[in-house]
């Protein structure tokens, strides 16, 4: 069998032992866990990518798993980052997750909202669906604090990123990987979650590109006004070359080099000299992002770069290895700006581990070894780089 076909066979299988469906309270859901054995609940990033691959496999599944999104999101139109359906969270949990009680259906935070943008590859136009249109005002009256059109975020771990080295000069010890981080969740837990009143008291938010870049890729989708251009006005470092997050109140610049900085190269109108920057500077260079098995999710010249300490102490995810997510939105950058080869290269060498290791949740960068979950859902991304343009919705 092809490369393709024996990856497509195993995304297939995580996929389908991966779908969960039910009722609560007469609303019925039907969505795939992240890696059944560690997030057996409806994440709402995660089930994004998935609809995304499920349209390779059963483009139905595709809208049910984004209209249970939907079901969950609240009338004003918010929807929180994992959504309980079936099982409430454990006492332990309750410490670090962003919840206002244990009852709680879902987060009182937000991940990165590429809802429409997924719509739009694996369902039709989002602009025909209100309810998303709905989901993009909360995110605008609350989120956009400065009226430019991005958002700002509250926890490291509404960008999807959780413990990234990059919030530790923002949050300190109470950044995901630090210990303090409950305290975090308490006290935001105490401000209800609110930016602006966050903000307000003197505490951190932060304009984080990657949430930004996937909030864009949705707005464009839904035939909004791109934020691009804010986006380069505001978070674009033209001395380093790369995309560089925004604290307030006080407006430092942290300077972290993650894939998060390069990841507007996913973004179809990014100016094409930036993204040129991006790529020669940094994606391909085999000191800082092009290692055996690219993309590391930090450069390899960071002194936090960890590319495999995620065994013993969970809280180290996202400090190096490489995740098939960001593999992905960075090829889309390597694949519109021309750089085919390259984009190639990059499947030919991510495609195979994936094979051997199984859809894992990360990968070391320098042997491919698996890391992390297993049978983890938006792994079969891997079909993106492997089997491009397949027929679409
Ligand atoms: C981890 C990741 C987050 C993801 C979740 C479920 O918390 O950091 O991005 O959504 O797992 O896969």
């Amino acid at each position: 069998m092809t490369l393709p076909g024996v990856l497509g066979d195993l995304c297939r299988g995580v996929l389908e032992a991966s779908w969960a469906e039910g009722q609560r309270r007469g609303v019925r859901f039907a969505y795939t866990r992240p890696s059944p054995s560690r997030y057996p609940w409806q994440w709402y990033w995660d089930s994004c990518f998935a609809a995304i691959s499920w349209r390779r496999f059963e483009p139905r599944r595709s809208r049910i798993e984004l209209e249970t999104l939907l079901a969950a999101m609240r009338d004003d139109g918010f929807i929180g980052h994992v959504v309980f359906w079936d099982r409430p969270i454990s006492l332990w949990r309750l410490t670090y997750y962003n919840v206002s009680s244990r009852r709680a259906e879902m987060t009182a935070t937000i991940q990165p909202p590429l809802l429409a943008w997924a719509w739009r590859i694996a369902v039709g136009d989002p602009a025909a669906e209100p309810r998303i249109a709905r989901h993009h005002r909360w995110l605008r009256a609350n989120r956009d604090l400065d009226g430019d059109g991005l958002l700002w975020i509250v926890q490291p771990d509404e960008s999807g990123l959780d413990a990234s080295p990059k919030f530790d000069p923002v949050w300190g010890p109470r950044s995901q990987a630090g210990w303090g981080f409950p305290l975090l969740v308490a006290r935001n837990r105490r401000l209800g979650w609110d930016a602006r009143r966050i903000r307000d008291r003197g505490h951190p938010v932060l304009c984080e590109v990657l949430t930004n870049v996937l909030w864009g890729l949705a707005r464009i989708a839904a035939g909004e006004p791109s934020i691009t251009p804010a986006l380069v006005d505001r978070l674009w470092d033209e001395r380093h070359g790369l995309f560089l997050d925004e604290v307030q109140p006080g407006g430092a610049r942290p300077l972290v080099s993650t894939w998060a900085a390069l990841s507007p190269l996913a973004l179809p109108d990014l100016p094409e000299r930036i993204g040129r920057r991006i790529i020669e500077e940094h994606l391909l260079d085999p000191a800082r992002y092009w290692l055996a098995v690219p993309p590391c999710s930090v450069s390899a010249q960071e002194p936090s770069f960890e590319p495999n300490r995620a065994r013993g102490w969970k809280l180290l995810y996202w400090r190096g290895p490489t995740w098939v997510n960001a593999a992905w939105l960075l090829w889309l950058g390597l694949r519109r700006l021309g750089y085919d080869d390259e984009a190639g290269r990059l499947a030919d060498r991510l495609a195979p581990v994936v094979a051997r290791e199984g859809l894992r949740e990360y990968y070391d960068p320098r042997n491919g070894e698996g890391l992390g979950a297993r049978d983890f859902a938006w792994t079969s991304l891997i079909m993106e780089l492997a089997d491009p343009d397949p027929p679409g919705p």
